[in-house]
């Protein structure tokens, strides 16, 4: 698999390429399947549709790697807190965790409960052709952390960051809790098939840099070091979104840093991992874009095993035809 080889520091001729969020509502095809599932948590509990739609990209647009479809969320869902998704407004919890109390209550054998996401990564691994690689991922416990406090998406994560300021006893102690459940979650989806797993660190930017270190990377480094020592074999990807301004402080058993897109590849280069990423997903509006960003993504990491990514995920009214040509010239040209 090209692109395990390359997580694993094996420079190739062309790089591999997949996108975040690239089962999405810019294919037609996801579209179609979402609406026979009726909506999108009853899409994610169905294995099968889940499947389908996660190898919807790459028999369609023939990426190096597919991720399997479910959500970060369907974590925090299955600790206890009831989620739905609503038009316009994204993922709402209407309990949300602000005590002692709160934080026992939850359900420590919530991976038991995610059985839906590792039939999905079994069905997908048998259909999956043997060169391309199937990754599994989860939420990072702070980004997860973020959703289980504020309910919702925030601007300020006023909430969350009131809670390790205020009380880091409590903060520390549901961070631990969505750690170890996290572990048996990403085991069970090595377990059944997954070559590679990916931890979104979504909200990353949204604490300063020793807060950061404290709450949220110490607890990445915990997992990731849990999964490697058990399965060195897996490649494991970090994605702690907008880190730029201190990015060589991150340091863990990880193989591949996805780099966002407000990150200089220069200066994620000073870190020791295979980087990821991490084109504007902005730039697919414009076939010109793409074209410029490509080659200043090929430009910069010529000498080196680079996984070619956007630096966030695809927006839902990208023309598919845009996609393809992003994937013939980072193939191509
Ligand atoms: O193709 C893939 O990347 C795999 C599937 C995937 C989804 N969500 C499907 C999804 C993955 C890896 C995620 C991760 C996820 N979910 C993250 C971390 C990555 C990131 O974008 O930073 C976060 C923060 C979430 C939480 C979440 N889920 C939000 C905020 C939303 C609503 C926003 C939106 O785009 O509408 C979702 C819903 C969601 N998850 C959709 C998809 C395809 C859209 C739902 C739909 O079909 O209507």
């Amino acid at each position: 698999m090209i692109f395990i080889d390359t997580c694993f520091g094996k420079k190739s001729d062309v790089m591999p390429i997949w996108m975040m969020r690239q089962a999405g509502r810019y294919l037609a095809e996801y579209k179609a399947t979402r609406a026979r599932a009726g909506d999108f948590l009853s899409l994610c509990k169905d294995y099968k549709l889940a499947s389908e739609v996660t190898l919807q990209p790459v028999d369609i647009l023939d990426f190096d790697a597919a991720i399997i479809f479910s959500d970060i969320l369907v974590v925090p869902l299955e600790l206890g807190l009831p989620l739905r998704f609503e038009a316009g407004e994204g993922p709402v919890f209407d309990e949300i965790i602000s005590s002692e109390i709160d934080v026992e209550k939850l359900n420590i054998n919530a991976a038991s409960k995610l059985i839906y996401v590792y039939d999905a990564i079994k069905l997908t691994r048998e259909k999956l052709a043997s060169n391309k690689a199937l990754i599994g991922f989860c939420g990072a416990p702070w980004t997860l952390a973020t959703y289980m406090i504020e309910g919702k998406g925030s601007k300020t994560y006023a909430k969350s960051k009131r809670m390790i300021y205020e009380n880091p006893a409590l903060a520390h102690k549901l961070l631990a809790k969505i750690t170890e459940v996290l572990k048996e979650y990403c085991e069970n989806q090595i377990k059944a098939g997954a070559n590679a797993i990916q931890i979104f660190d979504s909200w990353a930017n949204a604490l300063e840099p020793s807060a950061y270190l404290e709450f949220a990377w110490k607890y990445i480094q915990d997992l990731a070091s849990y999964l490697k020592t058990k399965y060195p074999h897996i490649a494991i990807i970090a994605f702690p979104k907008g880190v730029g301004g201190f990015i060589e402080c991150l340091d863990a058993k990880i193989d591949v840093l996805g780099v966002d897109w407000s990150t200089p590849l220069q200066v994620a280069a000073k870190t020791p991992y295979v980087l990821q990423g991490n084109l504007e997903p902005c730039r697919l509006y414009s076939k010109k874009a793409i074209k410029e960003g490509v080659e200043i993504i090929k430009e910069l990491t010529k000498d080196k095993a680079h996984i070619f990514n956007l630096g966030h995920g695809i927006l839902p009214d990208i023309p598919v035809e845009n996609v393809r040509y992003l994937i013939d010239c980072v193939r191509n040209a």
